[in-house]
Formats: structure tokens, sequence, C-alpha cells
């Protein structure tokens, strides 16, 4: 039986780690061609290469999603490379400084984080939205946060950036719901990646704390379990 995604092109940014490198692989598990993005090489030609490894087709581009020219070339390459792109995770992020009292932020840190998380995303759709409007259709999930909806102490710039993009998903959703884009975030809890590693080396107890919170009691995991038809939430 054909993967669900058979014949379509996924571009994930952020793919080379976490969230992202799960998601290129459940996208190359339902038969998705996947443009892996990221400005870590050696994780990014490791999920394309998990990916051929299986049979699947993934080709790697070097893009920082905070710089307009990359994020430019990154959608014309794939473009290129593949005639379309038809489903965009706009995954990439930063979590910027840890357990900083607002007073006490580092404006570098808040720029950078909200160049990354917010900028980032908003180029990405700049960017992938002419071509699905030239398509006629195209799905995008922007990667928010449960801290895009709810507040937390000493991660200001984290938790502004995750606001704001449930916020420009809803404006670019409503802008496009009549032109064959559909347009989401997706929230997720507390994930045990590599994003998390500073914060529960820095702060005692955090991972217990963070495990507190989730009913399941425990903290989710980028990879899902059973069949990994982890795709559902386009
Ligand atoms: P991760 O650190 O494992 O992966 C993030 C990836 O983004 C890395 O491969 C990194 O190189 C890439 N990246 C960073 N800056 C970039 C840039 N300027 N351009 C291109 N790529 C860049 O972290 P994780 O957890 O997989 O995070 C993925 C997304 O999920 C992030 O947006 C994060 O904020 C979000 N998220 C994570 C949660 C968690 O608990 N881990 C919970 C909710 C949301």
């Amino acid at each position: 039986m054909a993967g669900r995604l058979a014949g379509k092109i996924a571009l994930v940014t952020g793919g080379s780690s976490g969230i992202g490198q799960a998601c290129s692989l459940a996208f190359a598990r339902e038969e998705a061609k996947v443009i892996v993005a990221d400005i870590n090489v050696d994780g990014g030609e490791q999920t394309t290469r998990l990916i051929r490894d299986s049979g699947g087709d993934a080709t790697f581009i070097n893009a920082d999603v905070s710089k307009a020219t990359e994020v430019e070339a990154l959608v014309n390459k794939a473009v290129e490379a593949y005639g379309r792109l038809d489903c965009a995770f706009n995954n990439a992020g930063i979590a910027g400084a840890i357990a900083t009292p607002t007073h006490e932020y580092p404006e570098e840190d808040w720029d950078r984080v909200l160049s990354v998380n917010l900028k980032g995303v908003w180029l990405c759709m700049k960017h992938e939205i002419p071509q699905m409007l030239k398509q006629g259709r195209g799905v995008i999930v922007n990667m928010a946060s449960v801290w895009g909806l709810v507040g937390a102490s000493g991660f200001s710039a984290y938790i502004a950036s995750k606001h704001a993009v449930v916020g420009v998903t809803r404006a670019a959703a409503l802008e496009y719901a009549t032109r064959g884009i559909r347009i989401n975030a997706v929230n997720p809890g507390a994930i045990r990646t590599p994003m998390l590693d500073p914060a529960i080396a820095a702060i005692p107890g955090f991972e217990a704390m963070m495990t507190a919170l989730h009913p399941v009691g425990r903290l989710g995991m980028p990879r899902r379990s059973g069949r990994g038809r982890g795709v559902a939430m386009l």
C-alpha cells in the first residue's frame, strides 16, 4: 500500500535534530520526498542518510531560517530539485537564555530568539506561500509550543516568540484559507530533545518539574512508538 504522502514534496526546517529529524523520518515513511534544512550540516546529512538507507528520497540544504536570502534560496532550490512544494514544517527553533529573569535577559539572546523562532517562521511562509499559490494548494505547519499558550518564569524571549508564532499562524491561516493553503501551528509540551539539555544541566530539578506538569507522567519523545504514523499533525 502506498504511503499517505506518496509523491508529495515536504520541507522540514530544523530537520537535523530532535523533533525535526523525527518528523523528516515520518514524512519519508509516508513516502514523501523530504528536503531537510538546517544550519547543522552533520545532523542534516545524518537525517538524509537515514531516509535514503530506508529507501526514501531526501536532500539536505544548509540554510539559516533567520536570513532572508538563505530562506529564499532554500525554497528556490527545493522547487528546482523537486518541481513543487506540498508540505512545509517550519520547525527550526532555539531556546535562548536559560532561567534568566526578564530584566536580566541579554539583548543579543532576545534578538536571536525572536529572529530564529519568529522571523524564521515568517520568512519561511513568505517564500513557501507564493509557490503554494502557484500550485493552488499546500500545507504549512508552524512549530509553536505549549509556551506559546501559557507563561513560565525565566524564558521570556522564547515564550514571546512562541506566542507570536501562534499569532502569525492565525493571521496567515485566515489569509490563505480560501486559496487552497492550510496553515496550522502545533504546540507540544516538553519533548526530550537536545534543546532541553542546557536547561536540565543548569536548573536543578528542571526535568522532574517539567515531567510533573505532564498528565502522562513523562516527557514526550520525538519519535512516536507503535507504527510511527507520526505525520498526523499535518
Ligand atoms: P533541537 O535543538 O533538537 O532541534 C532544533 C533544530 O533547529 C536543530 O537541528 C538546530 O540546528 C536547528 N536550528 C537552530 N537554529 C536554526 C536556524 N537559524 N536555521 C535553521 N535551523 C536552525 O530542538 P527540538 O526540541 O527538536 O526543537 C524543534 C522545535 O520544537 C523548536 O522550534 C522548539 O522551540 C520546538 N519545541 C520544542 C519542545 C521541546 O520540549 N523540545 C517543545 C515545544 C516546541
